[in-house]
């Protein structure tokens, strides 16, 4: 028998479906608790609450497991390229070689962006934050590319506009980091891979041949893939419920890149490499005494605590292992590593943080791979946006094959009860 819920209101008793998922994962389906009780549920920051069923990733917090399409994240950091990752979110399977092939070959197709395009970083302040600029970007793209904008058109055109969002999607990040330092921006040459090619544009220079180090190629392919998707985190929560109202697929994702931007999201990785150096230089290296200063809620430890990890994130984890690699790898010595080191040791030790399962998240170790390949710091938000970027596309395109409904949450009204308007001479 399946399994039902009851639930008792005014003496009335209201029966609800159980629904679930492949990995055992069960919702009590309220879609219809509303009509038949006039009761809506309340769960401020969607702390309980299922909005979607999807295929695409699958993450078990208590366990720390994170997999996508079914495949564990730490395979997928060792043996693929964030392409055959990227593809995988899009499509559902693994591509074949041909499939790969093809796949990667249409992406250099699009790599080029219009050069108006390239105009509008001119009209941006000196200093001008990268995600500022990605966000604006995103959105001019809707006026660039409008043959293939209407997302109800046809899933021919919709992939086009995947295609070419994720392959300028290298190009404008690197145009931001280029147009920062006022040098020349280069153009993508296809007989790079995608990755390659984002590097070359970046760290690339006009003025000389550029050959990508294979260290790096491979250290940004494991960060992106660990970026790639994270179900419905708040800013793919944010492109879905954007995408909801048939919004254009460049608009959902602009709205994605403003709602990663903030400290607690996407934006912590800038924080935490920022919170290192203050740690480093201005608390002379006292990891006890910003430890105690969380406690006492006068700081936030930046890249500490995940929503549904209640164990360790498990891209912390290989990141952490990772970062010692590249830093060997290219001899760097960074002794942001050792400040991390103390301060992740002394928070895991602290009652505070094991009671509260705070663990160090994605965002704590990223920082200090992505200064060692020579990020500037304000930039590696716009990185996260470009390893999110798959993962917003696939749960768009997810969303708009099932034709879900808009996303549309209640309220319950806690303001001013009917009152008639005041003279505004009898005003106090
Ligand atoms: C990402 O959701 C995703 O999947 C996101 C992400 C993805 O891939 O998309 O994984 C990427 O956003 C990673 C998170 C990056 N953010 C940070 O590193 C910022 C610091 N962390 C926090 O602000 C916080 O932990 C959140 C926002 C990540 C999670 O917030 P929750 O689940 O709402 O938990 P909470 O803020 O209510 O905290 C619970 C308790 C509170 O203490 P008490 O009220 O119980 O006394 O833990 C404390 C908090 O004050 N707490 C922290 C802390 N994080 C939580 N105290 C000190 N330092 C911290 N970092």
């Amino acid at each position: 028998m399946s399994e039902k819920a009851t639930i008792t209101l005014e003496g009335k008793s209201y029966e609800f479906p159980v629904i679930t998922g492949t990995e055992n994962e069960k919702a009590i389906d309220i879609s219809k608790l509303r009509g038949q009780s006039g009761y809506v549920t309340f769960d401020e920051g969607y702390k309980n609450t299922g909005s979607t069923v999807s295929n695409i990733t699958y993450l078990d917090g208590e366990q720390g497991i994170l997999r996508y399409r079914g495949y564990s994240i730490e395979e997928l950091a060792e043996k693929a390229s964030f392409t055959e990752v990227s593809y995988l979110l899009l499509y559902g399977e693994l591509p074949t070689a041909d499939q790969l092939r093809d796949f990667e070959h249409s992406l250099t197709q699009h790599t080029l962006v219009h050069e108006n395009l390239v105009k509008v970083f001119e009209v941006f302040p000196t200093g001008s934050h990268p995600m500022g600029q990605l966000m604006t970007m995103m959105s001019a793209l809707s006026s660039f590319y409008p043959d293939s904008l209407n997302p109800n058109k046809s899933p021919e055109a919709t992939n086009l506009t995947v295609i070419r969002l994720l392959a300028k999607m290298p190009t404008i990040c690197a145009m931001i980091q280029k147009k920062g330092k006022g040098h020349p921006v280069l153009y993508p040459q296809n007989k790079f891979d995608y990755v390659s090619n984002f590097l070359y544009m970046t760290f690339g220079n006009v003025t000389e041949d550029y050959t990508p180090d294979p260290v790096i190629v491979d250290a940004m392919n494991k960060l992106l893939i660990l970026h790639a998707d994270h179900e419905q985190n708040c800013s793919t929560s944010t492109v879905r419920i954007v995408g909801s109202s048939h919004a254009n697929l460049y608009a959902s994702v602009g709205a994605g890149v403003a709602a990663l931007w903030g400290p607690r999201h996407g934006g912590a990785n800038q924080e935490v490499l920022e919170m290192l150096e203050h740690i480093r230089d201005i608390d002379k290296g006292d990891v006890k005494k910003v430890v105690a200063e969380a406690k006492d809620k006068k700081r936030l430890l930046f890249g500490f605590g995940h929503r549904v990890y209640k164990n360790f994130d498990p891209r912390a984890k290989i990141l952490k292992d990772a970062c010692d690699k590249v830093l060997a790898k290219l001899g760097v010595n960074d002794p942001l590593l050792q400040v991390a080191k103390e301060l992740e040791e002394a928070a895991l030790t602290d009652p505070y943080f094991v009671e509260r399962k705070l663990y160090p998240n994605v965002d704590f170790y990223s920082g200090i791979i992505y200064k060692a390949l020579g990020f500037p710091t304000p930039m590696f938000t716009v990185l996260f946006a470009l390893g999110r970027m798959p993962g917003w596309i696939s749960q768009w395109k997810e969303l708009r094959e099932k034709n879900e409904d808009i996303g549309r949450p209640r309220q319950i009204y806690n303001g001013a009860t009917l009152r008639s308007f005041p003279d505004i001479k009898s005003r106090k």
